[in-house]
């Protein structure tokens, strides 16, 4: 019987899982999974967006938009972490709803995710393109021509008053190339580039929070909020920007500040598409997962309270909103020049790891989705030595760099937003399902409080997708309808699991206690 909503049974998903012990390998440990989790955190959510948030929505009181966003997250992060010790797979929201919702919706979540992830990583790669040329600067080595720095959709006047035209991004293709290689290498070798990347963000993040802990001024935290009657700023070309909008001020201001900073936790999930390569997933998926969101929401919160002390909130309407950090730190933080250079390397290496881990999550999702049959096998053909899905990662260089190398970031970015929310609802879904379904189901660690738990999630994630501009819910919703025509005229035909052959293999291991 073929139905669209036929389930995967749990045993069978562990099983094959099990049986896989053949294919990726295990090799991740704790610290590296709560690594790999801040490697795809702290990225331009932090260094780009916080700055956005505060000189246009939020002020001082960023600090407030950033728990908002962490509640919300933590509650779909707690549902992630009893599906990712429960079904330690590397298909994370993809397979929970295979189990627990039937192939059509698992299918249509995996679609989404690559907006997450692939767009992600070619989002953030446009960022590392910007930011590189950024540096040069700095150092005083020229730069990369506009031409061969932006896509063909930009144009700009350059201080001549010539007009250039974007050709393709050079630097965000070969930031792709760079970090497709050292996957193929190896998932050991990725986590280990990826910690080293992540003790230099964190580190500079720290020092950025000590030092300039000292030069925060009271009168730039008072009041907290935006008042309603707040002055105008004056942006570059003389015009206004008024603060009595609702949600330029007050709490309206913070919850928009919450929906922009919300970009700056997405990640933590892809700890869960590394559960097929953890050494014990049962105990090392929910420290992960959740580990990780609880280190970044408490440097988030440090971290921006010092930049809107440091400088008025006012600032980062009119001063480049994207090298704030480097901008607050020269303009009132005198003799730390150094600290501004440090902070742009220290952001150039924390964009690589966000996008290392998402290229990673990317392959890891079509991994699965391909062993189920739904996705060509060129997906989930593991490279003889490596052992990781090498033409996966090839295949991904040329769609993100598609991306990456033609189309400008902002129409990658709140694409991004919405498949990651749309991954939480039906994964805090999938938690209250499976308690009904299959209660008396292993499960090492269990999310508190089902349902109110998964129904916040739902309520919080919900709310923010509908905050989202109309374009990009247009955009996303013609991006469901193409994975849909994909689904009805390939998947269905090749799913194993509707074929019939999806079937145990001979001697299961017992995955929750691998050897
Ligand atoms: N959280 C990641 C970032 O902020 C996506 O760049």
């Amino acid at each position: 019987m073929s139905s669209l909503f036929r389930k995967k049974s749990l045993d069978l998903l562990m099983a094959q899982a099990a049986d896989s012990e053949k294919g990726l390998k295990r090799t991740l440990g704790v610290g590296s999974l709560i690594a790999l989790g801040i490697g795809a955190i702290i990225g331009a959510g932090l260094f780009v967006r916080t700055a956005a948030a505060a000189g246009e929505h939020a002020g001082a009181a960023v600090t407030i938009s950033f728990i908002v966003a962490a509640v919300g997250c933590a509650f779909a992060g707690l549902c992630y972490a009893e599906f990712a010790s429960m079904i330690p797979i590397a298909g994370s929201a993809y397979t929970y709803a295979y189990a627990t919702m039937g192939e059509l919706v698992a299918w249509i979540i995996g679609w989404a995710l690559i907006l997450e992830y692939a767009l992600g990583a070619a989002t953030v790669s446009i960022a590392w393109s910007e930011f590189l040329n950024k540096l040069l600067e700095q150092f005083h080595i020229g730069s990369i021509s506009y031409e061969w720095s932006h896509s063909p959709f930009e144009k700009a006047l350059d201080s001549a008053n010539v007009m250039h035209h974007g050709m393709m991004n050079v630097p965000a293709l070969l930031i792709l190339l760079l970090l497709s290689l050292l996957l193929i290498k190896g998932t050991q070798e990725s986590a280990f580039v990826n910690g080293i990347i992540v003790f230099i963000k964190v580190a500079i993040v720290l020092v950025f929070i000590f030092v300039g802990w000292k030069f925060i001024n009271p009168a730039n935290h008072t009041p907290y909020m935006i008042p309603a009657d707040a002055k105008p700023a004056i942006l570059p070309d003389g015009t206004q920007y008024s603060y009595s909008d609702f949600f330029r001020h007050g709490w309206g201001g913070v919850l928009t500040g919450a929906a922009i900073v919300f970009f700056a936790f997405i990640g933590f999930d892809a700890v869960s598409t590394a559960a097929q390569e953890a050494k014990n997933p049962k105990r090392d998926m929910p420290i992960g997962i959740l580990g990780s969101l609880v280190i970044c929401t408490i440097l988030y919160i440090l971290f921006s309270y010092v930049l809107t002390g440091v400088a008025p909130y006012t600032d980062f309407v009119k001063a480049g909103k994207e090298a704030s950090v480097a901008y607050a730190i020269e303009t009132y933080m005198h003799n730390y020049g150094w600290l501004a250079k440090l902070v742009t390397i220290a952001i150039l290496a924390g964009f690589s790891s966000v996008i290392l881990v998402m290229l990673m999550g990317q392959s890891r999702v079509f991994y699965t989705m391909s062993t189920d049959g739904l996705l060509p096998k060129v997906f989930s053909d593991l490279h003889p030595k490596f052992r990781t899905p090498y033409k996966s990662n090839v295949i991904l260089f040329v769609f993100v760099g598609a991306f990456a190398g033609f189309i400008p970031g902002s129409v990658a970015g709140d694409l991004t937003s919405i498949g990651t929310l749309f991954a939480f609802v039906l994964v805090s879904a999938g938690v209250w399902i499976m308690r009904r379904n299959d209660p008396d189901r292993v499960r090492p660690f269990k999310t508190p409080l089902v349902p109110l738990v998964p129904i916040l999630g739902i309520l919080v994630c919900t709310a923010m997708i509908v905050s989202l501009p109309g374009s990009t819910l247009l955009s996303a919703f013609v991006w469901m309808l193409i994975g849909l025509a994909i689904y009805f005229g390939y998947s269905k035909m090749n799913s194993k699991l509707q074929k019939g052959n999806d079937v145990l293999p001979n001697d299961p291991v017992d995955i929750l206690n691998p050897k």
